[in-house]
């Protein structure tokens, strides 16, 4: 099995680092393969929208989300984490979204096998856990309806500020753990 992390933080250790990290570390611990990918830290541009996706099989830009694509199709795991910025996830993950649009047919079926799990994780200032729901319930049902991804767990760190806090959350650490043990049972 194969697992990866996209983390949307411009923190590399940060607390959206850290929660994915450890639901990697589960995964790694009941057997799979695990991969990471900082998008702050790679090279990319966000979509033009040339449709050069729809006439072809692939994206036109070639930079570094070009391997990150290759790695979904064949991923069985992949666990989507970003804080939230302004309400909604940070502009490095959006700009990734948009280019995940290369993974779609015209017809806007998907060019991905369906049956990939998936984990959200989610970081925020906000005290209530409950404060952007919306966003992630959104994302949750757009990657089941494009790619028939199954959410398998939304993980949020509510009322966070400095890079370790979510360290002082041993419930949702653990959590975040077993989430990547139990991944594909
Ligand atoms: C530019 C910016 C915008 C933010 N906007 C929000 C916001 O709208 N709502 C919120 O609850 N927290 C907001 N935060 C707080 C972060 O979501 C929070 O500190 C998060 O834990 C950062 O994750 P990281 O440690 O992985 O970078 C914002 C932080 C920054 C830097």
């Amino acid at each position: 099995m194969k697992v990866i992390g996209i983390v949307g933080s411009p923190r590399k250790n940060g607390n959206t680092s850290t929660l994915v990290q450890q639901v990697l570390e589960g995964a790694a611990e009941a057997g799979a393969e695990t991969k990471t990918y900082i998008l702050n830290e790679m090279d990319y541009r966000g979509c033009q929208g040339c449709s050069y996706c729809k006439a072809h099989e692939k994206c036109k830009l070639e930079d570094d989300l070009a391997e990150v694509f290759e790695e979904i199709k064949v991923a069985d795991g992949i666990v989507f984490g970003s804080p939230i910025y302004f309400a909604q996830f940070t502009g490095q993950m959006r700009l990734f979204l948009d280019r995940c649009y290369s993974l779609v047919n015209p017809d806007y079926s998907s060019r991905i096998p369906a049956g990939k799990k998936a984990v959200l994780v989610g970081t925020q200032g906000m005290p209530d856990p409950a404060a952007y729901a919306g966003v992630y319930e959104e994302f949750g049902g757009e990657i089941s309806r494009f790619f028939g991804m199954e959410v398998k767990d939304t993980l949020i760190a509510a009322g966070c500020a400095a890079p370790g806090d979510v360290k002082g959350n041993a419930e949702l650490m653990e959590k975040a753990k077993n989430t990547g043990m139990n991944l594909f049972k």
